[in-house]
């Protein structure tokens, strides 16, 4: 064993009972009924960067939730990590599918991990992979093997768009000054399988309403006479992708950046097996844009999904009626050089454009986020590429994910650095669903990997 190894094997069970601590405050950024517990988190997150070792630590209030900062600046000279995450989570709902209550975590073993793991909200996403880096920094100090300077900026706004981190950022340019930026908040392929996030999709995400008549309506007596909005909707938002699940905005791939032969043949060589993918998701088969596999659909290819849809009657038994109102929450998830707000612009004139003159529309654009790519010949990604074949005993593989964190692509803007997306979550963690877990060696794994990329960044930026 190794000094790191031994370290985390020696304090292994303080490691996983202060994450499971963490995980039991209800940080949900979307519900203001949770203001309170999201902003325990900070305090608490604060308490734990400064117990970790940084001399500097502040809860930087914004309009919105706080952003908790934290440094340990060693020698001016030495290259600077800025270290990205997020405090807050998701909804857990619907409550009733989870096995355990999820702000109450809970250790159980699983297929893909035979070690365990702690199921919880936010297990994965993102507060046991931002833990790992304040685990890490632990280490260094106590270990006395901090090989340059760190910076850490992490956020409780992130699962709701980061809209005030974007202010933060702007008008905090020096104190934020780095090298490089390094962000947990990704997956791998599998545990045997190390890969490093090198992209990211951008987001615009929009909400529609259709509405019909000026009151609900009794449905033998006006239906047939009059737009009744579901119908219209639904069939609005049938006619967005063709037969071929292509999406049918006017101008929407225009931008949209098509990968060499030479680049899908490599992408192509990352194991994927479709047969547990679909035993995975019960389905009979795969669904989506003609001429691409499912890896490319979901990394190298824009989409466009509802995401939720409402309106009319719901409630238990029959009821006859025409509802003046209909609503489609809708997200298109984009590809490099996809500018999110002129996707948006396409989306909102096209479905004005597309609705018959018996309806009236409205499109409410929510957030959104351009998307991000990452060379894989920079210091930064060498640096993560030593660190996991030193840990997994593997060169990883670069994979472009199908997830978007916004930010990203404003740090390099505002910042001028590259961030590194070391992610340790599998795809089957089911983070954003019921049963969130996170494998406890994914954990431990990460915590070992992350000061081996701070020794190798430093290294190679000689
Ligand atoms: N950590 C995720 C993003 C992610 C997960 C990227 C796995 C790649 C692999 C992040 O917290 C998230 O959920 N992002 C949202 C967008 C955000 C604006 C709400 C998303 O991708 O839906
Ligand atoms: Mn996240
Ligand atoms: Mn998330």
């Amino acid at each position: 064993m190794n000094y790191i190894q031994s370290y985390i094997s020696e304090h292994k069970d303080r490691f996983l009972n202060e994450l499971i601590e963490l995980l039991k405050i209800p940080s949900i950024s979307a519900d203001s009924n949770y203001k309170n517990d999201v902003l325990k988190t900070a305090d608490t997150i604060k308490t734990s960067l400064k117990e970790a070792g940084c001399d500097v630590v502040e809860i930087c209030k914004t309009e919105g939730y706080p952003i908790v900062y934290g440094e340990k600046i060693i020698d001016k000279n030495l290259p600077t990590i800025l270290v990205y995450g997020h405090y807050d989570v998701q909804p857990p709902d619907p409550i009733n599918l989870w096995d355990s209550p999820p702000f109450e975590p809970v250790i159980k073993k699983t297929d893909k991990h035979p070690d365990g793991a702690i199921f919880a909200r936010g297990a994965c996403d993102d507060k046991g992979q931002m833990y790992m880096h304040v685990k890490a920094m632990e280490f260094m100090m106590a270990t006395n093997q901090l090989p340059c300077n760190v910076k850490f900026m992490i956020e409780g706004e992130e699962e709701v768009g980061s809209a005030n981190l974007a202010t933060f950022v702007k008008n905090n340019q020096e104190k934020l000054k780095n090298d490089v930026i390094l962000i947990s908040d990704t997956g791998m392929i599998a545990n045997d399988v190390p890969s490093i996030t090198t992209g990211l999709r951008g987001l615009s995400y929009v909400e529609v309403e259709v509405t019909g008549p000026n009151r609900d309506l009794h449905s033998g007596l006006y239906g047939g006479a009059v737009a009744n909005p579901i119908n219209v909707l639904t069939k609005m938002i049938a006619s967005l992708h063709d037969e071929n699940n292509h999406i049918t905005i006017p101008g929407f791939y225009d931008k949209v950046e098509e990968l060499s032969k030479e680049e899908r043949a490599e992408m192509a060589k990352a194991p994927f097996n479709l047969d547990n993918y679909k035993k995975a998701l019960n389905i009979e088969t795969v669904y989506g844009e003609a001429g691409y596999t499912t890896n490319e659909r979901n990394s190298i290819r824009p989409t466009l999904d509802v995401n939720g849809i409402w309106g009319g009657y719901t409630g238990e038994g029959a009821k006859t009626v025409i509802a003046s109102k209909a609503y489609a929450k809708i997200s298109m998830r984009l590809v490099p050089n996809q500018d999110w707000e002129n996707i948006t612009q396409l989306f909102k004139t096209h479905f004005e454009n597309i609705a018959p003159k018996a309806v009236k529309v409205k499109v409410t654009p929510h957030h959104g986020g351009q998307g991000y790519v990452t060379p894989i010949n920079s210091i930064g990604y060498k640096a993560a590429s030593k660190a996991y074949q030193d840990t997994f005993g593997k060169t990883p593989i670069p994979q472009r994910s199908g997830g978007s964190i916004p930010i990203v692509a404003l740090f390099e803007q505002e910042l001028k650095s590259k961030t590194i997306l070391m992610g340790f979550g599998l795809d089957s963690d089911a983070i954003h669903s019921p049963n969130e877990h996170f494998g406890i060696w994914n954990y431990l794994k990460g915590i070992e990997t992350i000061p081996l990329f701070y020794k190798y960044f430093t290294e190679l930026s000689k």
